[in-house]
């Protein structure tokens, strides 16, 4: 039986990761920021890091957001870019 449920749970799993492309590139007057989206779920695992309300679009994603969550935990992990053209690229 518990088998089953995981088998389940992994089915829903990769069904998600499917609906994304695996790079996203967001917008910026000072160089748009491309980042490994399928990267960052397959190492970081929990899509409420960055998606507090599901999958899709982030509801107020900008500036703030960005960098708070995104270069914040690059400073903490001390993993992935934390100067500004590391980030932005023109
Ligand atoms: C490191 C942060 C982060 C994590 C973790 C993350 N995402 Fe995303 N995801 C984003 C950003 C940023 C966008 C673009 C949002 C926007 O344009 O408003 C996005 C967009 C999406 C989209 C919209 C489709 C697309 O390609 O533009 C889907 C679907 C999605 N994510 C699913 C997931 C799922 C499922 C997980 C967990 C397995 C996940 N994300 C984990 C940051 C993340
Ligand atoms: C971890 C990656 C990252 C780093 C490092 C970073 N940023 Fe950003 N920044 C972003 C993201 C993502 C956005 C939001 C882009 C969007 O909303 O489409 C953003 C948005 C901005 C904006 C608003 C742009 C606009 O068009 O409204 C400015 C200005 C900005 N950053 C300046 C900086 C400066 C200055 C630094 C260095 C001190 C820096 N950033 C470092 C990722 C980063
Ligand atoms: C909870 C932690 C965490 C969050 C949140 C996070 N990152 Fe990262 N990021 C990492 C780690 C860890 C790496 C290094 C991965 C590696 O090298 O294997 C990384 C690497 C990167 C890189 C370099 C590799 C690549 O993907 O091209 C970029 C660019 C990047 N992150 C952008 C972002 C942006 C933009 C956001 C927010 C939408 C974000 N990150 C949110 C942990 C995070």
């Amino acid at each position: 039986m518990k088998r089953i449920i995981a088998a389940a749970a992994l089915t829903l799993f990769t069904a998600g990761l499917a609906l994304a492309a695996d790079t996203i590139t967001l917008p910026a007057k000072n160089g748009n920021i491309t980042f490994n989206h399928k990267q960052h779920q397959e190492t970081l695992k929990d899509c409420k890091i960055c998606h507090e309300k599901g999958p899709g679009k982030i509801e107020g994603f900008g500036k703030d957001f960005a960098h708070k969550t995104c270069k914040g935990c690059h400073e903490t992990k001390k993993q992935g870019p934390t100067k500004c053209g590391e980030c932005h690229k023109k």
